[in-house]
């Protein structure tokens, strides 16, 4: 069932103009989801932020230019990410990378009036406030600060309103959201504070212990990317790819090969904690939701393209999940929908209407 289908009520349509965008600031992808007629337009830029050292609070750059300096930036300017493992930590670069995402998500000098950002479930009030505030500061009106769990669940167009139950799992770069959503409300939740890239780090380190070369981080995650999938029952191919790194050894660049395998041994530590996470949130399932949660849940995240986890979860947790085919932009679709709309929120008027 879709949010906004054709059938769309008159009642819940926006009056007047507001110009709204959907914001989903992630650890290392910032997406911007602007609704458009019954589309989105989406741009997507690189949650990094260049500064001086001597003075962080001065930006000298924001997403594809500030990555380009990630580890090649002269002495004095340094590149770093805002937030960590989906967490604003850096409040002034942060702020410069919202700013930027809306003057990326506007058209021309139009005003936009109001923005969502998706935040980790589990967030304190603090981080909260912190990002309701950079959006303030941003030049929004009105900022609405959601879940990205929630804010998924409405993207990927699963039933929220319905009284069943409905799970979405979030593998980012940076954290696992694990969500169980009824009546439009999220009724539970577990954060895992381990996604893709631990599993780029532990790549590194096998590759170090198996050959004693060392890969870049980017490296490591092209290749995850290129062969990679999850230790599973399931029979799948395994694939190989060519790196350089450099030879512990000779100090000399060296031509090494990472297989499907070692992506799977990198990538256990990180399944096995959110493996954990979904007992627990198992274990506090009312049955009345299990139904539901059996046959409506989804994962979503760059991560969850990884090959094997539906098989990997069905093997421990015996429930079927869909891949979302739109995995790194539902979270932004999501808030989009609800800064069109935000009585999208609202379980009354979902559960009447849709
Ligand atoms: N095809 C793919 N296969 C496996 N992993 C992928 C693929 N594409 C992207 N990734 C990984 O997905 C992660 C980025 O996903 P996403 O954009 O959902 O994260 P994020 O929203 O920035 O992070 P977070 O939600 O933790 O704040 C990275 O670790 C990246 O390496
Ligand atoms: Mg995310």
């Amino acid at each position: 069932m879709a949010l906004f289908g054709k059938n769309k009520p008159e009642t819940v349509k926006p009056r007047g103009i507001i110009n709204s965008l959907g914001i989903d600031l992630g650890t290392l992808n910032t997406v911007i989801a602007k609704p458009s007629g019954d589309k989105f337009d989406l741009y997507q830029i690189p949650s990094v932020v260049a500064v001086k050292k001597d003075d962080p609070k001065a930006v000298l750059a924001v997403g594809e230019e500030a990555k380009l300096m990630l580890g090649r930036t002269p002495e004095d300017i340094v590149a770093i990410r805002p937030l960590r493992k989906g967490v604003i930590e850096s409040i002034a670069q942060a702020q410069a990378l919202l700013i930027k995402a809306m003057e990326i998500g506007k058209k021309g000098g139009e005003k936009i009036n109001r923005i969502v950002i998706g935040i980790p479930g589990d967030s304190s009030e603090v981080e909260r406030k912190a990002a309701e505030d950079i959006g303030k500061n941003a030049g929004a009106d009105d900022v609405l600060v959601i879940s990205e769990g929630l804010a998924a669940a409405i993207g990927a167009g699963l039933p929220i309103a319905e009284p069943n139950g409905t799970m979405v799992i979030d593998i980012g770069a940076g954290s696992t959201d694990l969500v169980i959503i009824s009546l439009g409300g999220i009724t539970d939740i577990e954060t895992v504070r381990f996604g893709g890239d631990d599993i780029d780090t532990n790549l590194v380190e096998i590759v170090r212990e198996k050959y004693n070369v060392e890969i870049g981080i980017h490296v490591a995650e092209t290749a995850k990317i290129e062969v990679g999938m999850f230790h599973s029952s399931a029979d799948l191919e395994i694939y190989e790819t060519e790196v350089i790194g450099k030879s512990a050894d000779t100090n000399r660049p060296q031509k090494i090969s990472i297989d499907s395998t070692m992506v799977a041994d990198a990538a256990e530590p990180v399944i096995s904690e959110i493996i954990k996470g979904l007992d627990l949130v198992f274990q506090r399932l009312s049955p009345e939701l299990v139904d539901g949660v059996y046959k409506n849940s989804v994962a979503v995240g760059g991560s969850s393209q990884l090959r094997g986890l539906e098989t990997r979860i069905y093997d421990e947790l015996l429930t079927p999940i869909t891949i979302s085919d739109d995995p790194m932009t539902v979270v932004a679709k999501g808030a989009a929908i609800v800064a069109a709309e935000p009585r999208a929120l609202d379980p009354e008027i979902r559960i009447n209407v849709f």
